[in-house]
């Protein structure tokens, strides 16, 4: 149902739920708002009743833990803040809120209008053409991501959205394919043994710019790691005390969250913005 569904080109409407959900859609209509499915061995159980969905996300009794990634949803986003959970979560999740109050997200505005300016001009010289907006919003989002969260610009983290990008290719192409437990010990597919190597091509890039940030630092060009996110991980990272301290791996897979989550889902909200 999904490959038909996204074989053909859908009129302009706001009623996608059919086309990119058609199997989740014929169901609901079949079986009811709630209901049980099997993918691959686990049992999942669709809700989709409002008083149900509002308890799910409450999570109030903690009864509801975080899904366990695919192999391929780990490769792309690693131990970050959207697959952790518990204290690891809170520490993380600390970090990143401090990146990301109201202050510094004023403070992140003339980055963002000088991105949204660049893109401006090189769309002045376009009159009467066509422009590839999700192309020009995809530069957009990886500029503005890059620039407030990661001190850099999107050349300097092109390989890395490049890479991110391939990898949600592939995990979107294994979604709905049922694997059989453990025989990634003895054969790997091409979409597994492509994926590793895209998450360590990912892991070196992002431990370049790590790099450069510390070596910044350590060079007498600034008096510190910043307060920019990738900033504030570098900082955690050299933390004396233990508590507070982060992992290289660590660091490395909430770049990653950062880089894909701030990308990704702007381009796609900017989209569909641009289509109203
Ligand atoms: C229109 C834009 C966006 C949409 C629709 C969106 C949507 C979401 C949703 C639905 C979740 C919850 C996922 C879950 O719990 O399973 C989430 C989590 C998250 N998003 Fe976004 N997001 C957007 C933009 C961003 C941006 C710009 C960033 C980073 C700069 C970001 C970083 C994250 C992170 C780190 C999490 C995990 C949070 C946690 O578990 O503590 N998102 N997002």
């Amino acid at each position: 149902m999904r490959m038909e569904g996204m074989s053909k080109p859908m009129a302009l409407s706001h009623d996608i739920f059919p086309k990119v959900q058609p199997h989740i859609y014929t169901w609901i209509n079949k079986y009811g708002k709630n209901f049980l499915y099997w993918y691959g061995v686990r049992a999942e159980l669709v809700i989709s009743e409002l008083e149900l969905a509002e308890e799910v996300l409450k999570n109030s009794e903690q009864a509801f833990p975080k899904r366990t990634p695919s192999i391929y949803g780990r490769k792309l986003l690693g131990n970050g803040l959207v697959f952790i959970e518990g204290e690891k979560w809170a520490k993380h999740r600390k970090l990143a809120n401090y990146a990301f109050h109201g202050e510094s997200l004023k403070n992140m505005t003339p980055a963002i209008i000088a991105s949204v300016e660049t893109m401006m001009k090189k769309w002045k010289g376009q009159e009467g053409k066509e422009i590839e907006v999700f192309h020009e919003f995809r530069w957009l989002t990886s500029e503005v991501i890059s620039r407030t969260a990661f001190g850099s610009n999107y050349l300097e983290g092109e390989k890395i959205f490049d890479m991110l990008k391939k990898l949600s290719i592939i995990l979107g192409r294994n979604v709905f394919k049922t694997k059989i437990p453990f025989i990634n010990k003895i054969w790997k597919t091409a979409d597994l043994l492509e994926s590793e190597k895209l998450e360590e091509g990912i892991h070196d890039c992002v431990l370049e710019i790590v790099k450069k940030r510390e070596n910044k630092f350590v060079s007498g060009e600034v008096d510190g790691f910043g307060n920019d996110f990738l900033g504030l991980l570098v900082n955690a990272f050299h933390h004396l005390n233990d508590k507070n301290m982060l992992s290289m791996e660590d660091l490395v897979d909430e770049c990653k969250t950062f880089y894909f989550a701030g990308q990704e889902t702007v381009n796609s909200y900017l989209l569909g913005l641009s289509c109203l």
